[in-house]
């Protein structure tokens, strides 16, 4: 058995298999409401042979969508369509279904990205409170958001939880806080977005306390019986950022707090910063620091497409757990074609099972294999 395919253990979850599809805003929401697409979309990723499905960034309230077409978790409408969503996968699939609660802070309010480029949308065009830990706008075009101030940091605090809790009611295994790319609690950790002067900016220690703070109330919120993690940011890839080494000490104070992983990405704080070499694996060695120095279940994530890739990042112990995104959107079979790869027994949704690598001839010609 590869070690891909072994089970593991997150929090009070048992997974079957390591293999996670990595959450994706799929800007298709209609007030923040899933639609049928969400019903195709995680459908398929359900079926996929990935062992967790995380569900896009999905905001906690409506000023922190990226677009006006994000999935929410704020209102009764949003939570039943959830519950059905996943009442309906488990007819079908038994793969855990976890998802990502967001807040876009400053980078909130953008068109989705094949309309007019995804370019910010202006005063007039919409009229949403932008809030930030400063007031300063992303790039230019962006508008310009209002440092939060105690009310309002109350204010997100209160709906992450509250979204929790809905989340919880509406069926899912799992929740992800989204601490990365850039969006609120990663802008509060970065000092390229936080130039707070109060005890929420400054010291790693003052730029973590929000975020902690976000997460404590999470864990308190969320039932131990399932699984609570963070996609955290391991690098801002400029010298003056947020980086592996404050990485791994958030890591660690979640852990402290009883969160049960991290999924290490990275980037997408500020525009303009050159990611040296976007190759396969790119942002592994960040997953193989934070996992070495809190000693943490991490999910590593990032141009992994080959099962003998994600394999070895587990053999080499530099994460217990790979994320796919684009992979898994390119080939939605991608957990069935990794396990023949791999030489693991097939595990075919039955009403495919004519066409699994063992059964089908076709499968060897299709896919260019001797
Ligand atoms: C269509 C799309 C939507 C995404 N949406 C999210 C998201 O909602 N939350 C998140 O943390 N990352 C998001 N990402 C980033 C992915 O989860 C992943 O980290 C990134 O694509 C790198 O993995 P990959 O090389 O396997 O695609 C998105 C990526 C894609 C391609």
């Amino acid at each position: 058995m590869s070690r891909l395919f072994s089970p593991i253990q997150l929090g009070g979850l048992s997974l079957p298999n390591r293999l996670v599809v990595s959450p994706m805003c799929q800007y298709s929401a209609k007030d923040g409401v899933p639609q049928p697409w969400h019903w195709k979309h995680l459908g398929s990723m359900s079926t996929s042979g990935a062992g967790l499905v995380i569900v896009e960034a999905t905001a906690v309230v409506p000023e922190g969508r990226i677009s006006p077409d994000d999935t929410g978790l704020w209102n009764e409408a949003q939570e039943q369509a959830f519950a059905k969503l996943i009442t309906d996968i488990r007819t079908y699939s038994p793969t855990a279904m976890g998802i990502q609660l967001a807040h876009a802070g400053r980078k909130a309010g953008t068109l989705p990205p094949w309309i007019e480029g995804g370019r910010a949308l202006k005063d007039g065009e919409i009229d949403w409170n932008i809030g930030a830990p400063s007031a300063l706008p992303f790039a230019e075009g962006f508008r310009t958001p209002a440092a939060l101030d105690e009310a309002g940091m109350a204010r997100v605090r209160a709906a992450f939880t509250e979204a929790a809790r809905r989340a919880h009611r509406a069926g899912f295994d799992s929740v992800e806080l989204h601490a990365a790319h850039g969006y609120l609690l990663h802008e509060f950790c970065s000092p390229i977005a936080n130039k707070r002067a109060d005890q929420y900016g400054g010291s790693l220690d003052n730029r973590l306390r929000f975020p902690l703070e976000v997460a404590a109330d999470l864990r308190a919120a969320w039932p131990r019986d399932k699984a609570l993690g963070a996609r955290i940011s391991g690098s801002d890839w400029t010298e003056d950022g947020f980086d592996a080494d404050q990485a791994a000490v958030f890591a660690e104070r979640l852990k402290d707090l009883g969160y049960d992983y991290v999924c290490v990405s990275s980037g997408a704080i500020a525009p303009g910063i050159h990611i040296p070499g976007r190759e396969p694996g790119y942002q592994v060695h960040l997953s193989e620091t934070v996992k070495a120095k809190a000693r943490l279940t991490t999910m590593a994530v990032g141009m992994i497409a080959q099962p003998e890739l994600a394999e070895q990042i587990l053999a080499e112990g530099k994460a217990d757990m790979i994320a796919i995104a684009r992979g898994v959107l390119d080939d939605p079979n991608w957990g069935h074609h990794a396990r023949a790869r791999l030489g693991d027994p097939p595990a075919p949704q039955p009403q495919y099972a004519r066409a699994a690598p063992d059964l089908w001839p076709g499968y060897t010609l299709a896919h260019q294999l001797d």
